[in-house]
């Protein structure tokens, strides 16, 4: 058997995941894990990068977000989920990429500027912050991931991840590492109930497992195409944000129907809401009744987890010792012992 491409990509912890968040990623996670050997896991030590003065919630966050991805799908027969701090291999390599990578990469890389100034609340001019993408190419590199599914403002990361490995397999003069390809996900920005994209900053979310009744009350009040004040107004659906969650939700047929209504004010937003509620609900309420069941056998989730756990280290562990050989850390101390 000719094995399959090693796909390999990780989250924050930042909680419950939304609407934004199953489309944006998950979704195409899902389609991946048929045809790739996935690896996902929950980027706890990220985490503690940008918020190591309160980590406190980087725990609960981790286990919502585990449950959030085998409540949409995420198959534990078919990918291998994890925590990224359980499995120290990816430590060791970061260290040793700390080694060869030249301050120079990490501070001109784009992300690591813009971030420090989107949050400047925070202390961010430490050597882990700095670090961040070198610790994301040993996440990568630790299972020779050939393909990596993230947003376009990870690219930076991914190709300072190829510098890395170029630059390991010429030191040491060997292909160790491939480099890997950033699997863009193009997917139109989705909007948040306040129309701007949906994003956990600016409190205009709906969450995947959020209960039905809290995402009717979210939806009714949406905003709606700004032109159409009155209910005799005749709207535009191409700038309505709600259309833009129809596109997702919706049939062929209601779309027409909505654009026909919308158009001619024979509908009115009310009405389109709830025909858009009834397929959210359609889609969205197998997932809530699996986190439901979930919350309930959270020895289930442990053990898939350390199940996940178990399958990244034995991978991480072949790579090391590669790695340890091509740097003579292969010190064998116990060899010649039986
Ligand atoms: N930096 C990524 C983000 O903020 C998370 C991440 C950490 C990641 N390690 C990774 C993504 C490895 C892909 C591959 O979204
Ligand atoms: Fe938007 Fe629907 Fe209202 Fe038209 S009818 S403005 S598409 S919510």
């Amino acid at each position: 058997m000719v094995e399959r491409k090693v796909i390999l990509s990780g989250m924050r912890p930042t909680g419950r995941l939304h609407l934004g968040n199953l489309h944006g990623a998950l979704d195409n996670w899902l389609s991946l894990q048929e045809d790739y050997k996935c690896f996902f896991f929950v980027a706890d030590w990220h985490a503690l990068t940008t918020d190591y003065t309160h980590p406190e919630a980087i725990r609960e966050n981790t286990w919502d977000m585990l449950l959030d991805w085998l409540s949409v799908g995420l198959n534990p027969e078919k990918s291998t989920l994890f925590i990224q701090s359980e499995v120290k291999e990816h430590a060791e390599l970061y260290v040793i990429f700390g080694m060869l990578t030249p301050v120079a990469w990490l501070e001109r890389n784009p992300t690591y500027k813009e971030q420090q100034q989107e949050l400047s609340h925070k202390d961010l001019s430490t050597y882990g912050f700095l670090g961040y993408p070198v610790l994301q190419a040993a996440d990568i590199l630790i299972y020779r991931a050939h393909g990596v599914p993230v947003g376009r403002d990870q690219l930076p990361h991914i190709e300072l991840t190829r510098e890395i490995a170029r630059r390991f397999n010429y030191l040491y003069r060997r292909t160790i590492f491939p480099e890997p390809e950033a699997l863009l996900t193009e997917f139109p920005v989705l909007p948040g109930t306040d129309g701007r994209k949906m994003s956990k900053s600016y409190g205009n979310c709906v969450y995947i497992t959020e209960p039905s009744e809290s995402v009717h009350k979210k939806i009714l009040t949406m905003v709606t195409d700004p032109q159409r004040k009155r209910r005799s107004d005749p709207g535009n659906p191409e700038v309505c944000p709600v259309f833009s969650l129809h596109k997702i939700y919706s049939t062929e047929e209601d779309q027409a129907e909505v654009i026909r209504g919308c158009t001619t004010a024979e509908i009115g937003c009310v009405d389109c809401k709830k025909i858009l509620l009834a397929r959210m609900d359609a889609r969205l309420e197998p997932i809530r009744e699996k986190r439901r069941k979930l919350e309930v056998s959270r020895q289930k989730v442990y053990d898939i987890v350390l199940d996940g756990i178990e399958k990244a280290r034995r991978e991480a562990k072949i790579t090391m010792e590669l790695v340890k050989e091509a740097v003579s850390l292969n010190h064998d101390l116990g060899k010649g012992r039986d």
